[in-house]
């Protein structure tokens, strides 16, 4: 399939055919980080800009690296060391940027909609990568072939999202993308933070944790983001661990070969504990692993690769 987008902004403006195809470059772009010399020619030449407005480590360290395992010229800038710093706008940083005819700017964002305003302004192509609760979309297109190298599919799964649904970019984009491809999703949470309307998207929305965990064939947990909250809505954490953290005992009722997955940072022995984010189930740093390969994928697919 040919593939004719310029930019990569949101699961929703994606195609079926499109994520496939976005998997299965991916799927094979993958075996190149296990050589001994892990680089290909296929970039050469073309300059990726990757900047975050806010912190990262899992996707800015990989855009980085995918970037440079397809040999392309990156620069990372963020902003407290760029300009922004002494006030100039996105938009003026943007058009500067642009003088200096980059291929591609990865940006990360505080604001919902940044990058689709930046799309719009430059030729360059834009990968979102996390604009404020709004959308994660190379991150549930990673977490979708994590799971599909897993189960060999992605229909008909029972994809289980527990945790701090309203602050959650990861949770919107995995939502939407899940089910576009056939999978059923189901969402579970204090009731603070499952947002009105939320089922909207396709979800099934089941407030306890072991609602949300029977039959899964993955269960996904998100961080509570305490930086994007204005308020208490939990009396605290160790209450919040006691009734959502995902232990042993609320997976029981979990598919005998369910997937736990989480997109990371984790709060360790709040949202998840341990011995579940580091047992025999967990593909979390598969995650991280194929969020290369996701990456490389785009890049190669958007900047025109051979
Ligand atoms: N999953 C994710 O976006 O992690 P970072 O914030 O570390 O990039």
């Amino acid at each position: 399939m040919k593939f004719a987008k310029k930019d990569i902004l949101d699961v929703e403006s994606l195609s079926v055919e499109e994520i496939q195809t976005i998997l299965d470059t991916a799927e094979t772009l993958k075996e190149i980080s296990t050589r001994p010399i892990k680089k290909v020619p296929t970039l050469r030449g073309k300059t990726v800009i990757h900047f975050f407005y806010e912190p990262s480590t899992r996707t800015r360290t990989s855009f980085e690296v995918a970037a440079k395992r397809l040999s392309a010229d990156t620069v990372s800038i963020s902003a407290s060391t760029s300009s922004i710093a002494k006030g100039e706008t996105l938009v003026d940083t943007a058009r500067n940027l642009e003088a200096m005819n980059p291929d591609a700017i990865v940006l990360r964002h505080p604001a919902a909609g940044a990058p689709h305003m930046l799309a719009r302004l430059i030729q360059a192509s834009v990968i979102n990568a996390g604009d404020g609760m709004h959308a994660h979309p190379t991150q549930a297109l990673l977490d979708m072939m994590t799971v599909r190298e897993k189960k060999g599919r992605l229909a008909g799964l029972r994809i289980a999202l527990i945790g701090d649904i309203a602050h959650s970019r990861v949770a919107r984009s995995n939502i939407v993308g899940f089910i576009k491809m056939g999978a059923k999703v189901i969402l579970a949470g204090p009731p603070t933070m499952i947002p009105m309307g939320i089922d909207a998207l396709g979800g099934l929305v089941r407030y306890h944790v072991q609602e949300a965990t029977r039959d899964a064939d993955v269960v996904m947990v998100l961080r509570i983001q305490k930086e994007r909250q204005e308020a208490f809505l939990f009396p605290s954490e160790r209450e919040y661990a006691q009734c959502y953290g995902l232990t042993e005992e609320k997976l029981a009722g979990a598919k005998e070969d369910v997937l736990i997955m989480h997109p990371g940072p984790i709060n360790r022995g709040i949202e998840i504990a341990p011995e579940v984010a580091d047992g025999p189930y967990s593909v979390i740093l598969e995650q991280v692993a194929n969020g290369v390969a996701v990456r490389m994928a785009l890049l190669y697919l958007l900047l025109g690769g051979r």
